[in-house]
């Protein structure tokens, strides 16, 4: 295959900027010959601004079976991640979905294995996968420079958003259409990254509040502690009510600690390792010095969304491997699954969690919803900029 024939079912926030960058072929080797939205006003939107030969479709189904895509990138509402996936694997296609990967671990298990069975390239929108400071992050935690991994904490409260955001879509902030609140929507990417760090977490316990700063009836307030195998714990800290907000990872190891925040990476290396420090000093009060740098690394050329698309492309094309492959979408998802059990019941949650109860208490939720669904103003928001969820 020498060019990837590209279809984006759901043209919303996100979608009309994967739309975008494909249309006006900031991808090499990557076309799109077809969209699709169940809002007539969307399709109108690519046919106004990017001409007649895209096909449009009001119907994912026939899109998926049009003969018109190799691939197809899935920006709908979550729920439908994984039903759209499942059929788009069935048809013959690549699947490159928005995150989260699903709302409940159940249907994703059912999509990775039809992917599996399928053959074809799956991936997930982790655009923050593509940031040097993760990756250089990444790269000292898994090369052991912090030594023995001790804790990992984020505190990541700067995804503020107004009541009017939430408004902006019947679908928003409900159990029903979404399934969660700022865990399933603006926190994906930090859960996949603190996971992508630090490996995944043994044991959950969270408290959250719903609706506490919005009228909605999802978390917008989370306090998480997690515990790693090797004793290593960790917080995890988020809302989408409090500004001005914090985004801080501070990773700390026997052998220092990195500090990721406002867009630079900080290590603290101490010069001995604290563990072997700790029982051979003679001094109580002693600590190991420590030499402080900021971690240079080049700088990212691209949007990250554009280098996910082009990353899946040259893995479809070359066999260039995928920096985010579908299959881990599940990883954070089970944190995320673990988080609310573990608010719902009051209780740790060994994980990844029991993916029937999740279910379960999830759907008593949706039954028991009183919500009154503001009008969506129908209107989207980001068309132009970049998005950085
Ligand atoms: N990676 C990122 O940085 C990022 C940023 C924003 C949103 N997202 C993700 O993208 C997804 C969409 O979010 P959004 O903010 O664009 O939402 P949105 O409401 O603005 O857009 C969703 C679009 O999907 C369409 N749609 C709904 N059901 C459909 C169906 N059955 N078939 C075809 N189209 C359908 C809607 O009409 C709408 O146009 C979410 O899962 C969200 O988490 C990712």
């Amino acid at each position: 295959m020498e060019k990837v024939r590209y279809g984006v079912i759901g043209i919303g926030n996100m979608g009309s900027q994967h739309v975008r960058q494909l249309a006006e072929n900031m991808i090499e080797n990557a076309e799109l010959t077809a969209v699709c939205d169940i809002n007539p006003k969307r399709l109108d939107w690519v046919k106004d601004n990017f001409g007649e030969d895209i096909v449009l479709f009001d119907d994912y189904k026939k899109l998926l079976t049009s003969g018109l895509i190799d691939a197809v990138i899935i920006a709908t509402p979550h729920y439908l991640h994984p039903v759209i996936g499942i059929e788009a694997f069935e048809a013959g296609l690549h699947v490159l979905s928005e995150k989260p990967i699903g709302v409940y671990t159940n249907k994703v298990v059912e999509m990775m294995e039809v992917a599996k069975k399928s053959g074809k390239a799956f991936g997930i929108m982790y655009n923050q996968r593509t940031n040097p400071i993760f990756q250089k992050a990444r790269e000292f935690v898994q090369g052991g420079e912090l030594g023995t991994l001790k804790r990992c904490v984020w505190i990541i409260t700067d995804w503020y958003r107004t009541q009017q955001y939430y408004n902006s879509g019947t679908w928003r902030a409900t159990w029903e259409g979404e399934g969660g609140g700022v865990l399933l929507n603006q926190c994906p990417h930090n859960l996949d990254l603190w996971q992508w760090i630090f490996g995944m977490p043994k044991k959950i316990r969270a408290f959250m509040s719903f609706g506490k700063y919005h009228d909605i009836e999802v978390e917008d307030d989370v306090t998480a502690y997690a515990e790693y195998e090797n004793g290593a714990t960790g917080v995890f800290i988020t809302t989408t009510g409090e500004t001005p907000g914090t985004n801080r990872l501070e990773i700390s190891g026997s052998r220092g600690k990195l500090i990721c925040e406002n867009g630079k990476l900080i290590f603290h290396r101490s010069q001995k390792d604290e563990r072997e420090y700790c029982y051979g000093s003679k001094d109580g009060f002693a600590k190991p010095m420590t030499d402080v740098f900021e971690v240079k690394f080049e700088e990212r050329k691209k949007q990250e969304h554009l280098l996910i698309i082009e990353n899946f492309t040259n893995h479809i094309i070359k066999g260039t491997p995928l920096l985010a492959p579908g299959y881990e979408g599940i990883n954070g998802l089970s944190i995320s699954n673990a988080m609310h059990l573990s608010a719902w019941k009051n209780e740790t949650i060994d994980m990844p969690g029991n993916g029937d109860e999740f279910y379960a208490l999830l759907q008593e939720r949706i039954k028991l919803s009183n919500v009154k669904k503001a009008e969506a103003t129908g209107e989207v928001a980001n068309l132009s900029g970049t998005y950085n969820n």
